[in-house]
C-alpha cells in the first residue's frame, strides 16, 4: 500500500473524532498532570509570567496550568472546533485563559510578550512545506521576551524508527475499534486510520503524515532559529502503560533560551 496524504490534512483533522481516537493520551488527566509537573520542573515558571500554549488543542495544558495558579496563558490553535471545547472547560471552571484560532507559523500576536512558550502533544512536523516547522519556532522566538523560554513535546523520530510497526489497532469503549496503518517514507511517518463504530460503520477514514526528528535534529532546529542553551530530554515517558500510542509513544522533550540582549 502507498499512503497518499493531502498536505492541508492537519486543518481538519483535529476535532471530536481526534478527542476519541487519541485519549488515551490527550484525555487523561493523570498523563497531563504528569506533563504539567514536566513543564513546572523544566522551566523557571513563575504564577504572573505570560504563557503561550503554542498548537493548544482543546487546552489540557493551558487548563491544568490555571488550576495551578499560572493563570496567565494564551492559547493558539487552527482547530476551531478543538478552541470551543477548550473555552467551555475555561468558562466551567472560570479560568481565564486567552484563545486564539491562528496557524502557528503566522500567530499575529505580539513579539517579545511572553515568558514561556510551550508546544506539547507532538504538533510539529504536520506541515509538508520543509520551512514549516522552522517558521513555528521563529514565531515562538519571535514572541517570547528576552529572556524566555521554549518548550516543546515531540515524538522521538529515531525510536520511532527503530521499533517501527506497520499497523496497530485499539478498541474505544464498547463501540469503537482504531485502526492504524503507517508507511515510512524518509524522514515522514504516512498513516491511514480507520474508525469503525459497530453501530455507526465507518466514522472516518482518514491519512496524516508527520515529519520524524531524531534529537539531534531538533536540536540543531532549534539552534538555527536563534535559541540558546538548547537541551534534549530523552527520557521522556508520559504513559506508565505498555501500548501503542502512536505519535504519543516514545517522545523528547526540546527546550530552549531566548538570550537577554
Ligand atoms: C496532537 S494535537 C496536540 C494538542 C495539544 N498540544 C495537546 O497536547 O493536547 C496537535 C495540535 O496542533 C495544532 N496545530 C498543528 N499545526 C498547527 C499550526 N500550524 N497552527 C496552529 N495549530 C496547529 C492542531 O490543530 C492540534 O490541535
Amino acid at each position: 500500500m502507498n499512503i497518499r496524504v493531502h498536505p492541508d490534512w492537519w486543518k481538519k483533522i483535529f476535532d471530536e473524532v481526534y478527542l476519541l481516537t487519541d485519549a488515551r493520551s490527550v484525555c487523561d488527566q493523570e498523563i497531563t498532570r504528569r506533563e504539567v509537573d514536566i513543564i513546572c520542573e523544566l522551566l523557571p515558571i513563575q504564577p504572573e509570567h505570560k504563557i503561550l500554549d503554542l498548537c493548544g488543542g482543546h487546552g489540557r495544558h493551558s487548563l491544568e496550568l490555571c488550576k495551578r495558579g499560572f493563570d496567565e496563558c494564551t492559547l493558539v490553535d487552527y482547530s476551531q472546533n478543538l478552541i470551543d471545547h477548550a473555552t467551555k472547560q475555561a468558562e466551567e471552571n472560570s479560568y481565564p485563559v486567552r484563545f486564539i484560532k491562528a496557524d502557528a507559523r503566522d500567530s499575529g500576536l505580539s513579539a517579545e510578550f511572553f515568558d514561556h512558550v510551550i508546544i506539547m502533544g507532538n504538533s510539529l512536523g504536520y506541515i509538508s512545506a520543509p520551512e514549516a516547522d522552522k517558521d513555528i519556532l521563529s514565531e515562538a522566538h519571535r514572541m517570547l521576551r528576552s529572556g524566555g523560554w521554549l518548550l516543546a513535546d515531540i515524538t522521538n523520530g529515531e525510536i520511532v524508527k527503530k521499533t517501527f510497526t506497520p499497523s496497530a489497532w485499539h478498541e474505544i469503549g464498547d463501540d469503537m475499534v482504531v485502526c492504524r496503518q503507517r508507511e515510512l517514507h524518509g524522514e515522514r511517518l504516512h498513516a491511514r486510520e480507520m474508525v469503525i463504530s459497530k453501530q455507526q460503520g465507518i466514522i472516518r477514514d482518514e491519512t496524516y503524515a508527520v515529519r520524524l526528528y531524531e534529537p539531534h535534529e531538533i536540536e540543531l532546529l532549534l539552534e538555527d532559529v536563534g535559541f540558546k542553551n538548547v537541551r534534549v530530554h530523552t527520557d521522556f515517558l508520559s504513559h506508565q502503560a505498555e501500548g501503542d500510542y502512536g505519535f504519543m509513544n516514545s517522545r523528547m522533550i526540546v527546550s530552549g533560551h531566548k538570550q537577554t540582549i
